[in-house]
């Protein structure tokens, strides 16, 4: 039987961001919208349709508030690896999908603040209804996913038609799948109906899970991006392999066939700011970072023509090779850049405008004092020379602050247990704002249907 969702049979995806033009222009273009599947609309009854069916079941009123480690039915708090001692540590932990909600809340304080406050919001306000969920599947446009968690368990409801974001939509179910299946208590998680978007920014409405959010985008919820999976269309491959590559320039390599390759020591690293890229997807910023380096000697900056195969040969850093630079730029595109992970990997100094668009991980960042792990400039980057001047001219300040990435990033909150921790409290907290929990089978004409697709089964059918 196939599955009711259309899919794109083959996908090209262009090197670059998509643009808001680009979207408007999809959304417009498109007439492959949830719902609209080979057998129909059935799975998009709602509560009021006339026909008996519900797609959703409300909670009782107490069912929602808990706080830390007093979520309903959890006994992961009795378990032998969550004791008063555990504590993080990234060789045994980083690479762990399963840590307890106990030990994630432990190793990472700072990854949760905006889920919190979105939860906030909501429980003293008004808690979010089906209708909203589904309004907002049905009108979106095209890079939209709508999905439930049921008995710990992940299911498809609707796959929108994703042209330029395609693989974006399967790097992130399967990452949310791995939060799942890694976790032993699984089923103590609650049952949820979400939708998420695929694009570099959301449409805003509520309550829409996003990679990125502006401050006053009050209705979203940020969610971890594609590349914890990987990110093919810039050739970098899965999150585990682009780690690996950036430690090994780092702290070298002993596990080469040939001889065992020593890491750069800061002090030896170009002392330079490397950036490649595209100013078209953000012409302000991007072309102000271009203004204020030209003909400086401290700048390795490079604008790259994607369009053009001879100019992205010459001019492509692989990602590894930013860490060889003592100083990095960070840049927002058209939203987030999907790069500032792989360059808070490196330990180097990530030099970054103010930021508008925030990930889930901008909590741990820290822009002055001892704990520094970047360093801030203006966003027209009128204090970048003086902020360079003055880490050339203090290499420890320099080093400290790339240290200080390493411990918190690269070891901690950039590490894969983060990013599962990250989805089931996502989960768990999106739960407690929801008046309503999915039912995933209603009965038409007095037959049963089915609302969603396994998981596993949908990713037979790709
Ligand atoms: C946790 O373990 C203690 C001692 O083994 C037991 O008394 C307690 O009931 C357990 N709590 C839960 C929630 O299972
Ligand atoms: C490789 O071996 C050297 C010397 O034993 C050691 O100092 C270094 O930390 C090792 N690097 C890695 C990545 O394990
Ligand atoms: C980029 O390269 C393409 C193909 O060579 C060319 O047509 C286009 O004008 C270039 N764009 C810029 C901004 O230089």
């Amino acid at each position: 039987m196939p599955f009711p969702f259309p899919f794109p049979s083959t996908q090209s995806t262009p090197l670059r961001f998509l643009g808001a033009g680009a979207i408007l222009s999809l959304i417009l273009l498109s007439f492959v919208v949830f719902g609209r599947g080979t057998t129909g609309t059935y799975y998009f009854a709602s509560h009021s349709d006339g026909n008996g069916a519900t797609g959703y079941t409300l909670k009782s009123p107490s069912g929602n508030i808990y706080s830390p480690g007093q979520c309903p039915g959890s006994s992961e708090d009795n378990t032998s690896n969550t004791n008063a001692e555990w504590g993080f540590r990234t060789e045994r932990d980083g690479n762990n999908h399963g840590l307890s909600e106990s030990q994630c809340l432990a190793a990472f304080p700072k990854l949760f603040g905006d889920v919190e406050r979105m939860m906030e919001g909501r429980i003293g306000g008004k808690l979010i209804t089906f209708r909203e969920v589904d309004e907002l599947a049905r009108g979106g446009g095209d890079g939209l996913v709508r999905g439930a968690v049921k008995d710990g368990e992940l299911y498809i409801i609707g796959f929108g038609a994703m042209p330029y974001t395609f693989t974006r939509g399967k790097a992130t179910l399967n990452s949310l799948n791995r939060a799942l299946v890694a976790f032993p208590d699984r089923h103590t998680l609650p049952d949820i109906e979400f939708v998420f978007s695929t694009d570099d920014f959301s449409n805003g409405r509520s309550p829409v899970w996003s990679y990125s959010k502006r401050a006053e985008d009050e209705g979203v919820w940020l969610m971890p991006d594609f590349g914890y999976w990987a990110w093919p269309e810039v050739k970098i491959g899965s999150y585990q392999e682009i780690r690996r590559r950036i430690a090994a320039v780092d702290e070298g390599d002993n596990n080469s066939k040939s001889k065992p390759k020593l890491g750069i020591r800061f002090k030896d690293k170009k002392k330079q700011l490397a950036w490649r890229g595209s100013v078209a997807t953000n012409s302000e910023i991007r072309g102000g970072l271009l203004s204020a380096s030209r003909g400086k000697s401290w700048a390795s900056i490079r604008e790259i023509n994607w369009s053009d195969e001879s100019d992205v040969r010459q001019n492509l850093l692989p990602m590894e090779e930013y860490c060889r630079y003592m100083f990095l730029a960070h840049t927002e595109g058209r939203s987030f850049s999907g790069r500032g992970k792989y360059l808070l990997n490196c330990r180097s100094v990530m030099i970054s405008h103010k930021l508008l668009w925030l990930e889930a991980h901008h909590g741990a960042l820290i822009a002055s004092g001892l704990e520094a792990n970047y360093v801030e400039v203006e966003r027209d980057f009128s204090d970048l020379e003086r902020k360079i001047e003055f880490l050339i001219d203090n290499p420890e300040t320099a080093e400290r602050i790339a240290n200080n990435a390493v411990k918190t990033f690269r070891d901690r909150y950039l590490t894969p247990a983060a990013e599962s921790c990250y989805w089931r409290h996502l989960i768990r907290r999106y739960a407690a704002a929801c008046e309503f929990e999915p039912v995933l089978e209603e009965i038409r004409g007095g037959e049963r249907v089915a609302r969603g697709v396994s998981f596993e089964s949908w990713a037979l059918d790709m």
